[in-house]
């Protein structure tokens, strides 16, 4: 079948080890069904992979991929969550030790076919295209989760949303503003805070800069470059829930004087349950809310996509159809 993998890891050159070409058709074990893809969008975990980052040299080659949307095998219209647990795993399955994400230890989405366990698929509702629907497992169920799970977030809180243009913050721009949030964001481009208050925030700031409020929680993808902001962003009390780290991990101060003086909370968020991503489909339908799609383009002109992901080019989710 028609697959878009990663061959071989460059941390400096990462699109040299992705191929678009042919890979075997999925052959789902009992208990597991087999997704005809219609839709698959880009996250900057695929260029992760690509980097050989969380992802391991023998199970190369692999498919690249976390989310997708397509028909299962009696038809109906579904949409994948990407969180794969042990079987018998039971409970928050974001938390079992031997969880993987779809394309770490099984093949990706961007491929004609995907197979993934039973329970990993939630019904997609008709109001929502198969483009949108491929944008929720990773970057919207991580935002949902970020907002409204680990950080506990309710209607009146002020958060702030660190790097508006990316994947994850367009998603917590959207739903922040639709669950009743005050919503600031920063961007160091003035076109995407531009066009993060067209998104819905209420006000929008250059990076570093200083805000006129402190607010409630701070949502961080960014990492070393945003993270002594957030911390000095916050109120007394006030909360960073971080999913991501993509400016590095390798902070030079940590701010930990602040933490603890402000009595600070700090909270890791990954991805989420299929509960969440079930109840993230239903708060779409509900409130007509939809991701923010940057670009559509043929899966066969996936290295399109990368490339301007990788130059940090885009403003919402890079979608790809087949
Ligand atoms: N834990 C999880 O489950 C989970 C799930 C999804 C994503 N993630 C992680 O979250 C991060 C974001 O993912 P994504 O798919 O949303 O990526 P993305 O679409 O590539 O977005 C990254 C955004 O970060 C900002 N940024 C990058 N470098 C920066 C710098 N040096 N200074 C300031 N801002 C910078 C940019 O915003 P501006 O250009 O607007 O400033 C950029 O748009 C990634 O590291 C990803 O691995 C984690």
């Amino acid at each position: 079948m028609f697959a878009v993998y990663a061959d071989s890891f460059s941390a400096d050159d990462p699109l040299s080890g992705l191929v678009v070409g042919e890979r075997p058709d999925p052959e789902p074990p009992e208990g597991w069904t087999t997704v005809t893809v219609e839709a698959a969008s880009l996250n900057h975990h695929d260029l992760w992979s690509l980097r050989g980052v969380g992802l391991r040299q023998e199970a190369l080659p692999m498919i690249l991929g976390c989310d997708a949307a397509g028909y299962d095998e009696d038809g109906n219209e579904v949409v994948v969550h990407a969180v794969i647990s042990e079987p018998g795993w039971v409970g928050d399955e974001t938390l079992d030790p031997k969880r993987s994400l779809l394309s770490e230890r099984f093949q990706g989405t961007f491929a004609d076919k995907v197979m993934v366990p039973r329970g990993n698929v939630v019904p997609k509702p008709a109001s929502l295209s198969f483009e949108e629907a491929a944008c929720l497992p990773t970057a919207w169920l991580t935002a949902y989760r970020m907002l409204f799970v680990q950080g506990g977030l309710k209607p009146g809180d002020t958060v702030l949303v660190q790097g508006a243009g990316g994947g994850v913050a367009t998603a917590l721009i959207s739903l922040g503003r639709a669950g009743g949030l005050k919503v600031l964001a920063t961007s160091r481009d003035e076109r995407k805070r531009e066009r993060a208050l067209q998104l819905g925030a209420h006000e929008v700031f250059e990076s570093g800069a200083r805000l006129p409020v402190r607010v409630d929680a701070v949502m961080e993808t960014v990492g070393k470059a945003t993270w002594s902001h957030s911390i000095r962003s916050l109120r007394l009390g006030g909360k960073i829930v971080i999913s991501g780290t993509t400016s590095g991990p390798d902070v030079a101060d940590a701010e930990l004087t602040r933490v603890f003086f402000l009595q600070l909370q700090i909270i890791g968020s990954t991805m989420g349950t299929r509960g969440d991503l079930a109840s993230l489909v239903t708060m779409l339908d509900a409130t007509g809310v939809r991701p923010l799609i940057d670009r559509v383009l043929p899966m066969t002109e996936a290295r399109e996509g990368f490339a301007a992901m990788a130059a940090g080019e885009q403003f919402g989710k890079i979608v790809f159809t087949r």
